[in-house]
């Protein structure tokens, strides 16, 4: 099979990119090494920075986005028995969508067929050669068989765990990385959210973080250690801990209601440099990890891919070579602004290492400060929104 580009990733970058391409009039394929009922059902993500919204409203996407996505203007702050919410729309103009990863993913797809796209599903990538010729190929397993993908690029969207990244030979890449002795545990229950806006909990037994996805459906999150197992954690156990962290305010409770998924994440912070290699590009979660506190990873995917559409557009329009070799370069300057948010907003709220006082009474003043230092609140919401320009 030949294209123009060769992806390797049906996340929301893969996906992303193909469509922007499309829009283009430049050809695509999408391999993705599991089924589509699989990446639709993949429950991760949920808040959509402005810019993310306006993206996909351009580019055609924003229908069920607009009908069912929850816009917010602030967030809430909840500790010491206090809460205090950050006005991010009156602070910075711009606000927030919470509309889940999977939807977005789901919308994409049907765009992508709808327009006669090529996605192969359950097409794992094995390896990927001649990435310093002018044609590379992306080898890959479907339904039992080695196939080729020849093409004019190959773009690596296969997240942490792909192939793409390993292409690239010894000493090429410099790696940033940093891991954390916590974990995200995270829920879906079929439960009326109890509130309208997110609360983020800093608590002295960990992090706690209430968020939604529908009116009728709550997303859940607790810090637990790093190498906790889900099978300690009935749902009963869960709600428990919930209660604990997030029931701080006099008069509020949570609603309840079965729990319709759950799973343990890790906390990573990680960055490859640069993040282009001869004729193959990397993007979203294949080249850099936030810890989701700062809830920007699919954010990120998708700025990088808008990068590489408009590049490749000039590229295949012009021959014009400059966004291309502009793209690790002008990517990276997000990526480490949301790498020091992540980090920051991580270090603030979580329960850090209990024998040092020191750090607990450093969490305190930043959180006391955001809410008396419309200066300092700013800085968390513009960040949080998302920053038109880095
Ligand atoms: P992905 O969505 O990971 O897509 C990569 C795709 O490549 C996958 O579909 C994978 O199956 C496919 N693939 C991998 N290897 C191959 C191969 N060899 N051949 C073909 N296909 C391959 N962010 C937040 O902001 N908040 C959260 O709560 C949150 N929770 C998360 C929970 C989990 C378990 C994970 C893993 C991530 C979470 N994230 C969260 C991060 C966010 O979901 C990611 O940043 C986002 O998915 C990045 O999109 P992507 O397209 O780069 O990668
Ligand atoms: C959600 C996830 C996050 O990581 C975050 O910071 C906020 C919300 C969510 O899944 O809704």
């Amino acid at each position: 099979m030949r294209t123009q580009v060769g992806i390797v990733g049906a996340g929301p970058a893969g996906l992303m990119l193909s469509h922007l391409l499309h829009l283009q009039g430049i050809s695509s394929v999408v391999l993705e090494s599991r089924s589509r009922d699989y990446v639709e059902h993949r429950v991760r993500a949920g808040v959509l920075e402005q810019g993310s919204v306006d993206l996909l409203r351009a580019t055609g996407l924003g229908d069920r986005l607009d009908r069912e996505g929850l816009r917010h203007e602030g967030i809430e702050l909840r500790f010491d028995g206090e809460s205090h919410r950050v006005a991010m729309t009156e602070l910075t103009g711009r606000a927030i969508t919470v509309y889940g990863q999977q939807e977005v993913v789901k919308d994409l797809i049907a765009a992508r067929l709808a327009a006669g796209g090529t996605i192969l599903f359950s097409a794992e990538a094995t390896r990927l050669s001649g990435l310093e010729s002018p044609s590379p190929v992306v080898h890959y397993r479907y339904e039992g068989r080695d196939e080729e993908l020849h093409c004019d690029f190959v773009v690596g969207c296969d997240g942490f765990h792909g192939v793409s990244r390993s292409a690239v030979p010894d000493g090429v890449l410099h790696t940033y990385e940093r891991t954390y002795p916590f974990a995200w545990l995270g829920v879906l229950a079929a439960a009326a959210p109890a509130v309208d806006e997110l609360i983020y909990a800093h608590h002295e037994r960990g992090f706690a973080l209430y968020s939604m996805r529908s009116p009728e459906i709550s997303r859940l999150y607790l810090q637990v250690p790093a190498d906790e197992d889900i099978a300690d954690w009935p749902d009963e156990r869960i709600w428990a801990e919930l209660r604990t962290r997030l029931e701080t305010v006099p008069g509020w409770s949570l609603n309840e209601g079965p729990i319709l998924e759950k799973a343990i994440t890790p906390l990573r912070s990680f960055v490859v440099e640069p993040m282009q290699w001869q004729r193959l590009y990397l993007a979203g979660d294949a080249v850099h990890i936030v810890p989701p506190t700062g809830a920007k990873g699919m954010n990120l995917a998708l700025a990088d891919v808008a990068l590489l559409g408009d590049a490749f557009a000039a590229w295949y329009a012009d021959g014009r070579t400059d966004l291309l070799d502009d793209y690790s370069r002008t990517a990276l300057r997000r990526v480490w602004r949301a790498q020091q948010f992540s980090w920051w907003m991580t270090s603030m709220l979580h329960r850090l290492d209990a024998d040092d006082p020191y750090e607990a009474k450093l969490q305190s003043s930043a959180l006391r400060y955001l809410t008396t230092s419309p200066a300092y609140a700013t800085s968390l919401a513009e960040n949080y929104v998302g920053l038109p320009a880095v």
